[in-house]
């Protein structure tokens, strides 16, 4: 399963082209990251703020990454605002990224897919629905794969590529060489809940805000853990990845409906994590405020 970690792909005919659906917290810089990476990226949502939103966020990125001013604003340039979906028909990947909701993202993929063009990759960024579930009522099942990017996009290398034993391999081979094209790393997972890394990381951070209710300290969680050699801690991450979303991995993943308390308690006041500026920790340009 991991033979492939650490090897970009190579095979297969480079991607021009992206069509991203879903301009939230993943499509938006998903987006963002291709576009840097030089590929023609169309961005489609149904609600124009949020382009206009990862729009910004992805002209932060640019400025960041290019010094040189004129590849930035190349950069910008070829991240294209595309409120009607006109760009599906031409890409060479399309990437939905929308709410995580089974019954909607098939709804839209019954729309899409007669409008991609010939040959071209259906892709899902999804966390935790099943492959298998999200293909019923396609007219090409096996041609939906997950690709599978993790947040925040710009620093995570590693891309879950989701697949089946029905998957066209020429499909598989695709995402792999799309994957490496960006200069990340695919990692062939099957479509088990989690998948590899969510299923391991769920448990984790149950624990560490089992430790939290038991009165450790939210700053010794983290602290020892970093000491241990990882590059965050476990209650640090939680509020980067938001407290919402690790409820419902943790529920999903365990099997669990009860959460830690002290999840229950912030996420009754709204305290959602870095992007609300308040979860575990509070937050100030970008970083957690951490008590000594
Ligand atoms: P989000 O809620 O920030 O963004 C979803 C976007 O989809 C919204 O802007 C919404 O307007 C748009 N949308 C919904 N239905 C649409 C439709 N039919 N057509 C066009 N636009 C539509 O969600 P987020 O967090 O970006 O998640 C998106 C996907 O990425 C989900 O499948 C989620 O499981 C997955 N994911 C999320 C991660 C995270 O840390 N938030 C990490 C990895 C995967």
């Amino acid at each position: 399963r991991l033979k492939s970690l650490g090897k970009k792909g190579r095979n297969g005919p480079s991607v021009r082209h992206v069509h991203v659906i879903g301009a939230g917290v993943m499509g938006g810089d998903i987006a963002a990251w291709c576009a840097l990476k030089g590929l023609t990226v169309t961005l489609q949502d149904q609600d124009r703020g949020r382009v206009a939103v990862a729009q910004g966020r992805a002209h932060a990125l640019f400025a960041k990454k290019k010094k040189d001013t004129r590849e930035a604003r190349a950069a910008a340039d070829r991240l294209i605002p595309d409120m009607d979906g006109k760009g599906l028909r031409h890409a060479d990947v399309v990437i939905e990224a929308i709410t995580e909701n089974a019954g909607i993202k098939r709804a839209l993929y019954a729309q899409i897919e007669p409008l991609m063009k010939h040959g071209a990759i259906l892709a899902t960024n999804t966390s935790s629905i099943s492959i298998e579930e999200l293909r019923s009522g396609l007219q090409a099942p096996q041609r939906l794969v997950g690709i599978h990017f993790f947040n925040p996009v710009a620093k995570m290398p590693l891309v879950e590529v989701v697949e089946t034993p029905e998957t066209d391999s020429d499909v598989k081979a695709a995402a792999h060489a799309f994957i490496g094209q960006i200069d990340k790393l695919p990692l062939p997972v099957q479509s088990t809940p989690g998948f590899l890394v969510n299923a391991v990381l769920a448990p984790y951070m149950l624990e560490a805000m089992r430790c939290v209710d038991e009165g450790i300290r939210p700053e010794t969680v983290d602290a020892a853990m970093v000491a241990f050699g990882m590059p965050m801690g476990p209650i640090e991450l939680i509020d980067t990845v938001g407290l919402d979303i690790a409820r419902d991995a943790g529920q999903q993943l365990s099997g669990q409906a009860s959460t830690p308390a002290c999840l229950e308690a912030r996420l009754a006041r709204q305290e959602l994590g870095r992007k609300t500026g308040q979860g575990f920790y509070q937050w100030k340009d970008g970083k957690p405020v951490k008590q000594e």
